[in-house]
């Protein structure tokens, strides 16, 4: 088999692997349950395989919503065991009236992806044709209310007022858990008295556990899962309480982009009225980020709503504006060579040019550490479709070349070295494979 055949075997094979049969764990040991963006993620790799599998994926995932149109982080498979914490650590149906019974969830929630992988989906079945194309379009005027119900629960109870940055009550919100971009914010978490004692299961699932977040960090995420449960789930509560409170411009930029899809949609299914409201919600997302570039990085920068600090780490949250989609052109030039650049994916020690989580000219870096240092294949392919949907061709195709190359030895990692290109964390992470699969559709 040549290499890219031989990659898609591959990848095809371990999401088969990790599927249970209705949904596809996110990574067989370390993950063995639905995490809200990485089946976004997963349903646009099996798109390119399996399109009933690619619809199913959402669907299990939209069947943990809640009444108040929340899309939780985490849906928890009753059948899998291994992971920490579970739903006796959450227990989100006995603290608040919104969640369900059944499936269990969490009480936290994921970076808006959901509406890029429906247009994927959409996009690959009307490549495909009738019947494909029928079906799919039936699927998605059943999972539209859905999406325009999570996209709704965004702008009423998580859209800062003062910035426009969409709030996060847990670092685990912005998907990248222990960046340094949080670093400033958990320091002002004093974990109070009353934290179960606990003991962590993520550690024993990695080769060497200084690849995971250390357990001071742990006491705050789990602190904050206390502060959460205490105030009902609420975000009402949470922004008079919370101890940690964060605008985040990467998943604002997300929620931008994804709103404008999302109205694409509306108008495809005839509804005109969401249209407007959608695309209202993109252009108020899209200039909060745009108002917080920092103009002597370059890169847009998180603001610590308790202080109203910018928090202005240097990490791959940094390129939001590109991810926001329309922009203004000197500002994507600007990002677009800075990614490139020796400050990110051309590093002069890097194996492969990829964008590193956070950048070696960074003093937090740390590049064998989960979100501070190590290149994550997943938000490569975030960035390469964004750029590809900017207009920014060449930079879309350098990036998915050095990222095919850096997944050629088939472990699919869920993060890498950036200096030994070694793979990190869990390996078979399905969302890995996934991006591979669209990669090489792309490539064809
Ligand atoms: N990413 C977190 C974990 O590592 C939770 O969402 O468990």
């Amino acid at each position: 088999m040549t290499g890219s055949l031989s990659i898609a075997a591959r990848a095809a094979y371990i999401l088969r692997d990790n599927s249970t049969g209705v949904i596809t764990k996110a990574a067989p040991s370390l993950y063995p349950h639905q995490w809200s963006w990485d089946a976004a993620f997963n349903a646009i790799g099996l798109a390119t395989i399996d399109l009933p599998r690619a619809r199913l994926e959402l669907d299990s995932l939209f069947a943990g919503q809640w009444r108040n149109g929340l899309l939780p982080h985490i849906v928890f498979d009753p059948a899998a065991d291994g992971y920490w914490p579970g739903p006796a650590q959450w227990e989100c149906a006995a603290h608040s009236e919104e969640a369900p019974a059944e499936p269990a969830t969490s009480g936290i929630i994921d970076p808006p992806v959901h509406a890029i992988a429906v247009d994927r989906i959409l996009a690959i079945a009307s490549s495909l044709g009738d019947p494909e194309y029928s079906r799919t379009l039936e699927w998605v005027r059943g999972i539209y209310p859905r999406l325009l119900a999570w996209h709704r629960f965004l702008a009423r109870d998580r859209a800062d007022k003062q910035t426009g940055l969409m709030t996060l009550f847990h670092g685990w919100e912005s998907g990248t858990d222990n960046s340094p971009r949080w670093d400033g914010p958990y320091a002002g978490v004093e974990v109070g008295p009353g934290l179960p004692r606990y003991q962590r299961k993520d550690k024993a699932h990695v080769a060497d556990a200084a690849q995971r977040p250390t357990d001071r960090e742990y006491d705050r995420y789990l602190w904050l899962i206390e502060e959460a449960k205490r105030a009902s789930y609420d975000a009402g509560l949470l922004r008079q309480r919370g101890s940690f409170q964060v605008g985040d411009v990467l998943f604002t930029a997300i929620y931008a982009c994804a709103s404008d899809l999302l109205a694409s949609l509306a108008v495809r299914l005839s509804e005109g009225e969401d249209a407007a409201e959608l695309k209202d919600y993109a252009a108020q997302a899209r200039a909060a980020v745009f108002c917080h570039v920092d103009e002597a990085s370059g890169l847009a920068a998180d603001v610590d709503l308790r202080t109203r600090a910018w928090l202005k780490t240097e990490t791959i949250a940094g390129f939001a504006p590109l991810i926001a989609g329309v922009m203004p052109l000197k500002l994507r030039k600007r990002q677009v060579s800075l990614l490139l650049g020796e400050r990110w994916a051309g590093h002069p020690t890097f194996k492969f040019a990829v964008p590193p989580s956070t950048t070696p000219y960074s003093a937090a870096y740390n590049p064998a550490c989960y979100w501070r240092g190590p290149a994550w294949p997943v938000f490569t392919w975030l960035l390469t479709w964004a750029l590809s949907r900017t207009g920014e061709y060449a930079a879309a195709a350098a990036l998915r070349t050095a990222s095919l190359a850096q997944l050629a030895d088939e472990t699919f990692g869920e993060y890498y070295h950036p200096v030994t290109g070694a793979p990190l964390g869990s390996l078979h992470q399905s969302w890995t494979a996934a991006v591979a699969l669209d990669w090489l559709l792309e490539q064809e």
